[in-house]
């Protein structure tokens, strides 16, 4: 895409994280100037986000402990930084916790989005990156999913502590004159995935037979490779839209039966499933619209199953065998 110069400074929150150390490392490596922020926050093991942030480091991203929470230290550091643009990924995921902590969720990804929205608009960072997430879209009838459904009905207070953000991010475009692309993610997968999710429980599975719980279903799930997530968040980035909302996903769900049965087949062995009831939190399916993304990004993932799972294994085996 033509017409915009490449964005220098980005400061990306959640850093420590799953996505947000991929997402630091590509950045890093086109030479952007990197900042990394994140407070280590206790819902997976500190000894994950350090190894993640060690990543980072050896990309040449620089990297902050710092708490979203708090309007002053992220406000401090923006002004430290001075970035042209934060990407926002910072957040407190996991559907089922937050039926358990369902506070925790809108302490972190609502208020603490403010805090963020409100240093960038106090500080003149005009430009801004949020992460979203397919859950929004609840049991919308309307598949492949459309960013214009008017997601009213999220299953789970992590979908509305999300969808909520979404809604503050457009009153702070509309009103301060913020230019803000919220990114939907669709069921992200890959190297250094975070242990709470399918993939990694499966992995888990596979080598020590371990159980997991299968929901009886049948599910489906548009399951989109790291890889290709930090790619569409790399070309938001360097593109400014003003306020728009565009799913990243690819736009082929995969039964969780066949996303299951490629991992045996790479790994040649066999997960231990337990059959279990669906929770009401859990959709059934997610299927992403690709034309927008397509047409204000040129953008469309590209990692097919096969090759996620592949490289998903391998890194697996290579994680493993440090602690051995
Ligand atoms: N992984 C997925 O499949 C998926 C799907 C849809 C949306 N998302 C969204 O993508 C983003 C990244 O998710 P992830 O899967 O990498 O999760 P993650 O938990 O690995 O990363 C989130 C990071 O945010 C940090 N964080 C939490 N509270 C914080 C605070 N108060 N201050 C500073 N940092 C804080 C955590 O310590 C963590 O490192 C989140 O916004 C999530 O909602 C993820």
């Amino acid at each position: 895409m033509s017409g915009h110069s490449p964005v220098n400074t980005v400061l990306v929150t959640g850093a420590a994280g799953f996505i947000g150390s991929h997402l630091c490392d590509k950045l890093a490596r086109v030479g952007k100037a990197v900042i990394g922020v994140d407070n280590f926050d206790p819902y997976y093991a500190r000894i994950e986000k350090e190894h993640n942030v060690e990543c980072l480091r050896r990309a040449g991203a620089d990297f902050r402990e710092s708490d979203i929470r708090s309007y002053g230290d992220i406000a401090s550091l923006i002004d430290v930084t001075r970035p042209e643009v934060v990407v926002h990924l910072a957040a407190k995921p996991g559907v089922r916790n937050s039926v358990k902590f369902p506070r925790q969720y809108f302490e972190t990804n609502l208020l603490g989005t403010q805090n963020v929205l409100d240093s960038c608009r106090a500080l003149g960072v005009e430009r801004m990156v949020l992460a979203s997430t397919s859950s929004v879209y609840g049991n919308t009838k309307r598949i492949p999913f459309e960013e214009d459904d008017p997601c009213v009905e999220p299953l789970h207070p992590y979908a509305a502590s999300k969808r909520s953000t979404e809604l503050l991010a457009g009153t702070y475009a509309r009103l301060y004159g913020l230019q803000i692309s919220v990114m939907r993610f669709f069921t992200v997968y890959g190297e250094r995935g975070r242990p709470d999710m399918m993939p990694r429980l499966l992995l888990n599975s596979l080598t020590t037979g371990a159980p997991v719980n299968l929901y009886e279903g049948p599910l489906e799930r548009d399951w989109t490779h790291v890889s290709d997530i930090v790619r569409g968040l790399a070309a938001a980035v360097d593109r400014p839209l003003g306020f728009e909302i565009l799913n990243l996903g690819r736009g082929q769900p995969v039964p969780l039966s066949g996303f299951i049965s490629e991992l045996e087949r790479v790994s040649g062995k066999q997960a231990n499933l337990v059959s279990a009831p669906r929770p009401d939190s859990e959709m059934l399916s997610t299927y992403a619209s690709t034309d927008k993304l397509n047409r204000l990004l040129g953008y469309q993932p590209e990692v097919s199953i096969q090759e996620g799972v592949e490289a998903l294994w391998e890194w697996w085996q290579a994680y493993t065998a440090r602690d051995r």
